[in-house]
């Protein structure tokens, strides 16, 4: 068993609800993803929603009942992704109702194009801005906007740091061929910036790296173990060793599907940010059903669902592991 897996799910900062979870009661999603639009202002080469990016959004009449049936639920956590949330016309305005109104904790993923101005609503927010490189940077995003979206993240810093305000904000590199090399400069670039707090190194999801590459990410890996860095930098290990453990998953079901969820611009509640889309995967609509009736329908879904489709690295994997162990524990009186 591998403990770091274990220390580092978050999940084991609600007791109440692993206790309901290992008892076989019904356990109430602590966080959950919203896609408030579809629509994007860049078009990223690897988006690995690229199909679902579209025109759809989220009515305006429509979210008060979303959040209200939320917060019914139990949610605690709320991220904001998409398509890209800060192009919802009524953004701001959803994030005040989601904040001040319905007490949830937010997250934000953004592509940093439009300023998101509701920092004080955010416990934190995340840039994916994945190169420090213009040409690169027009290559992966379709938009020659590097410059804007660093401004904005110095933006925010600033904003914080005047306002004293308490979010965390990052930044991430997903890794492609684009732009393998740039790792370590990436993270040199924002740890001597003093500002962002973390920064996340993200392998791509549907690709598949040349040897060449994973030795040149390799290295960089290796080395941003080995210095010391003034903010947090994020590896996602367990991302990575999966995706080259031959692309093999450890865990045959999902039992952290209990604990997260997504929603999408119809309303319609899935078991994770993957199967958006999949009715397979779909408990119900939080606009036209009752809460209650949703999360009696997950039983049934998690039962009946097909875990082989799901890919490895994904959001639950790490979650998974950690449960997987934890239920394996015996004798709890003698550590
Ligand atoms: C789909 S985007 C939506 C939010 C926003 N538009 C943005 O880009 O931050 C959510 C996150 O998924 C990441 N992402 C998109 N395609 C990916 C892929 N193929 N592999 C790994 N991460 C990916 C993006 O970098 C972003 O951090
Ligand atoms: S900005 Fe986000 S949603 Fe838009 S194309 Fe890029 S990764 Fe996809
Ligand atoms: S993709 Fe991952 S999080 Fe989603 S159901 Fe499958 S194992 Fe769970």
């Amino acid at each position: 068993m591998d403990m770091a897996y274990m220390m580092s799910s978050k999940i084991f900062y609600h007791p109440d609800i692993i206790k309901a979870y290992l008892k076989g009661n019904t356990v109430n999603p602590i966080t959950v993803k919203i896609y408030l639009t579809d629509k994007c202002n860049l078009s990223c080469n690897y988006c690995i929603y690229k199909d679902r990016v579209g025109n759809d959004e989220i009515e305006k009449t429509n979210i008060i009942p979303i959040f209200d049936s939320l917060k019914w639920m139990g949610v605690k956590g709320i991220v904001f992704t998409g398509g890209e949330p800060t192009y919802y016309p009524n953004f701001n305005e959803v994030v005040t109702y989601a904040k001040k109104v319905r007490e949830f904790d937010l997250g934000l993923i953004t592509n940093g194009i439009i300023y998101p101005d509701v920092l004080e609503d955010l416990t934190w927010v995340r840039f994916s801005l994945d190169t420090i490189t213009r040409s690169i940077y027009s290559k992966m995003k379709g938009r020659d906007k590097l410059q804007e979206v660093i401004s904005n993240i110095n933006r925010a810093i600033e904003e914080r740091n005047n306002r004293k305000l308490s979010v965390t904000i990052g930044v991430q590199i997903v890794v492609t061929k684009e732009n393998y090399k740039e790792i370590i400069p990436f993270i040199e670039y924002w740890n001597l910036s003093y500002g962002v707090d973390y920064c996340q190194i993200r392998p791509i999801e549907n690709y598949r790296y040349t040897e060449e590459e994973w030795d040149y990410i390799h290295k960089q890996l290796e080395e941003i173990d080995n210095r010391k860095w003034k903010m947090k930098v994020m590896t996602t290990k367990y991302k990575w060793e999966e995706l080259e453990n031959d692309y093999q998953k450890t865990y045959a079901d999902c039992p952290g599907a209990d604990f997260i969820g997504s929603i999408d611009t119809k309303g319609d509640f899935y078991i994770c940010c993957t199967m958006v889309k999949d009715e397979t995967a779909k408990y119900g609509n939080l606009i036209s059903e009752h809460p209650d009736k949703i999360l009696d329908n997950r039983k049934d879904i998690h039962a009946n669902f097909d875990y082989s489709k799901c890919p490895v690295a994904c959001q639950g994997s790490l979650m998974n592991k950690g449960l997987v162990a934890f239920k394996k524990l015996q004798h709890s009186n003698f550590i």
